[in-house]
């Protein structure tokens, strides 16, 4: 049966709640989150759940990871359904701070991102976002002090970025990346899909395709940067303006000459009218 989960708004709301989970021995984990929520986070509020006896989701749409150009004032807020359906899944808490408890007047640190953070990717078209990411998700971590954070691949460099950030910080939480969840025709879900005009949605999956393509041959032999530039131009061709289509170290994010230097990743990023798109498989 579900119940309604606690909803903290203010710090010390947040750590009695904590500090009451901690007192019985209970190990936490947070699925960190800007809300506008669809079944591929209710999935990472699943696997939380098997991994911990409770469960933090926060909901913050977090100003600093949008350049002034980006959507952070049109990106989708839905409050009411969002608790719904973090109800249903039986959610022990929602972290919901203000951007004022986040960042209150004065705010003057942040985190510095290297590595996986700056490989030519989404650092080339979004260069405020990572640090943007790092600030929050270390803020987040330290206010939470989860055991285990879960997040999609679907973000995978922001999955490397944090990941490589709680390591070296020494944050004591296990990040854990659970695999993309997908429409039926492969598209990647995704808070910002709702931005897609119905023809916009229809060209969309040809991202899924592609890449799914662009393994198979790659994994079959085929050299490298010859099918990634058949892979970009069949992109292009469905309507797309391309940011990148890559083949990575799956860790590192460094590009790479063979499969040979893998594990390897396949990123894509690309617009489609006004809208954005990322995703990624591995080969
Ligand atoms: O992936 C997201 O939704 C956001 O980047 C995150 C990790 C919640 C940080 O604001």
């Amino acid at each position: 049966m579900s119940r309604d989960p606690i909803v903290a708004r203010h710090l010390p709301a947040l750590r009695e709640t904590l500090n009451a989970f901690r007192a019985a021995n209970e190990s936490v984990a947070l699925v960190p989150t800007m809300g506008a929520l669809h079944e591929g986070h209710l999935g990472l509020v699943r696997e939380a759940r098997r991994r911990c006896k409770r469960v933090t989701v926060s909901i913050f749409v977090n100003p600093t990871q949008f350049a002034p150009h980006e959507d952070f004032d049109s990106y989708p807020r839905t409050w009411d359904t969002d608790l719904a359906k973090l109800a249903a899944e039986d959610t022990d808490l929602i972290w919901n701070p203000g951007v004022k408890t986040m960042y209150p007047d004065g705010f003057a640190s942040r985190i510095v991102t290297d590595g996986p953070a700056i490989v030519d990717l989404e650092d080339r078209f979004r260069p405020h976002f990572f640090g943007g990411v790092a600030t929050v998700v270390g803020k987040l971590f330290i206010q939470c002090r989860p055991d285990v954070a879960v997040f999609g691949e679907k973000d995978y460099q922001q999955l490397r970025v944090v990941t490589q950030m709680a390591r070296d910080l020494d944050l004591g939480v296990e990040v854990v990346g659970l695999a993309t969840v997908r429409e039926s025709d492969g598209l990647a879900m995704s808070s910002r899909n709702v931005y897609l005009s119905q023809e916009e949605r229809a060209t969309a999956p040809v991202l899924h395709r592609t890449m799914q393509d662009t393994a198979t041959a790659l994994r079959a032999g085929a050299e490298i940067a010859a099918t990634l530039a058949t892979g970009a131009a069949r992109i292009t061709a469905a309507g797309f303006a391309l940011d990148y289509f890559e083949a990575r170290h799956a860790e590192t994010l460094q590009p790479i000459a063979s499969l040979q230097d893998g594990p390897v990743r396949l990123l894509v990023a690309a617009k489609i009218g006004t809208t954005r798109l990322i995703d990624n498989i591995s080969v």
